[in-house]
């Protein structure tokens, strides 16, 4: 065949540059194939190595919770501000619009209600729903010590095989029972299993003493749920907290949707979790948008 694109004397193989081999930004990840690090690459920046996840998901054990009656009014406003979207493949489907340029982390397990035993979860999504969700990750609910706490976490280790396969990452989000303690010695646990059998990343609570030990202890990013509505000022500090004691991001729900300015809110949660700013910094900035 003749060369049709040129002569071989005008092109360049720059012989004398060695191809170059980035390591991966995200701890613990630069094993992982490369679809699952592309997936991984739209939740997490890939600058900050940081990510804001608006998480919307609490409706499928309890309905329709304070600030998410209706998600087109109160949470579409808040899309452009977020990294990714953690919900439903419910939400998703009927109100989030498929041209949004968002990550989405689909909510894979359910089964409970509360007006139930919590822990007793099964997988809710079949995998072949969250790649044609074009899902960047699947979160299942771990519930360590909980009653139903080997289902839950095989749930987890299923979805990690099968996403595995298919190159999406799973999430475990662990969740804590009413009646135990938290505190770092449990996260160390429940983070450390979780990660240990694989895990691509974990989502946990903040805790104020220690949870430094916590995210040294688990070998891939850890994400903090917000948990309960606290002052705007207080939920600031959390994440800077959380942020300068090693972990990777925020999945936040209550503390941004619940606020009393939610546009003003993501955006200072922004600036703590991608630009380090102080928590008071954050707050003039809540402050100012909010007006
Ligand atoms: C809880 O049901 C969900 O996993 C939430 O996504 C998680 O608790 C984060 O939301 P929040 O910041 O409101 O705790």
């Amino acid at each position: 065949m003749p060369d049709v694109d040129g002569t071989d004397a005008a092109k360049q193989y720059y012989t004398d540059v060695p191809q170059t081999s980035k390591r991966y930004f995200l701890k613990g990840s630069d094993s992982l194939d490369w679809g699952m690090k592309n997936r991984l690459g739209r939740i997490f920046n890939p600058v900050s190595g940081k990510t804001v996840m608006l998480a919307i998901d609490h409706g499928y054990f309890q309905g329709p919770t304070t600030g998410l009656e209706r998600i087109d009014v109160n949470i579409l406003p808040l899309e452009p501000y977020a990294d990714t979207l953690m919900l439903t493949r419910g939400i998703l489907r009927s109100i989030i619009p498929p041209d949004t340029q968002k990550s989405i982390v689909l909510r894979v397990s359910g089964g409970t209600s509360i007006l139930k035993e919590l822990s007793n979860e099964a997988l809710a999504v079949d995998i072949e729903d969250a790649v044609r969700l074009n899902a960047s990750a699947m979160a299942v609910q771990v519930f360590i010590g909980g009653e139903y706490e080997k289902e839950t976490i095989i749930n987890m280790t299923r979805m990690v095989d099968m996403g595995t396969r298919y190159g999406i990452p799973t999430l475990a989000v662990t969740a804590v029972g009413k009646d135990m303690v938290r505190d770092a010695k449990y996260f160390r646990l429940a983070t450390r299993i979780c990660a240990e059998l694989g895990a691509q990343y974990i989502k946990t609570y903040y805790v104020p003493e220690d949870f430094e030990t916590v995210t040294a202890a688990c070998p891939v990013p850890i994400v903090i749920a917000g948990g309960k509505k606290i002052p705007e000022l207080d939920a600031l500090r959390m994440a800077y907290q959380a942020i300068q004691a090693g972990a990777a991001g925020v999945d936040m729900g209550r503390n941004i949707f619940q606020s009393a300015s939610p546009i003003a809110m993501i955006q200072a949660v922004r600036a703590v979790v991608h630009d380090n700013e102080i928590p008071e910094k954050a707050f003039d900035l809540y402050n100012t948008l909010k007006k």
